[in-house]
């Protein structure tokens, strides 16, 4: 396909409705992680114009920083902590609507208000985690849960 994006505007929903198909033909046929995760961060970067979107990757007992779109980020993050580390040790997407009211919250950038976190599987294990921040306060709710979730199950197994 193409590699321009199609941006669209309208609802939320809508807009991730019409971002999903263009997703996965940048991922048709190709199998490479990294370009993966590089075209994904962009790809919704490019839509959404968060303040950060990336992955974090698991290696050992560490999450260690993998593609991503905007400022500069911490490298590593332990299991349970901060956002990220937490979102691995329950498996579980977090949804966090003011990161100073989280406990152990990363404080990459004082500019990020509110984030949310969503793992990663390979062949039903956690590998890695999709975190967003946003410069506003409660950006994120269960319409990005749903679909940030979808979007990341589109990788394809390795
Ligand atoms: N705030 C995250 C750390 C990663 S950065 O936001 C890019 C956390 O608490 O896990």
């Amino acid at each position: 396909m193409a590699e321009d994006l199609n941006i669209h505007l309208g609802t939320k929903q809508e807009q991730y409705e019409a971002l999903i198909p263009q997703i996965q033909g940048l991922l048709q046929g190709e199998n490479n992680l990294v370009a993966n995760l590089a075209n994904i961060s962009a790809a919704l970067k490019e839509q959404f114009n968060w303040w950060w979107v990336g992955f974090y990757w698991i290696h050992e007992d560490e999450l260690v920083l993998g593609p991503f779109q905007g400022p500069v980020a911490c490298t590593r993050i332990k299991k349970g902590r901060g956002v990220c580390g937490g979102a691995w040790e329950q498996e579980k997407t977090l949804i966090v609507a003011d990161v100073e009211k989280f406990p152990g919250h990363i404080a990459c950038s004082s500019a990020s208000k509110s984030e949310i976190v969503v793992p990663v599987y390979q062949h039903n294990n956690i590998v890695g985690v999709l975190d967003v921040d946003s410069e506003h306060l409660s950006h994120f709710d269960e319409i990005d849960q749903l679909y940030l979730e979808k979007i990341v199950a589109l990788l394809p197994s390795l």
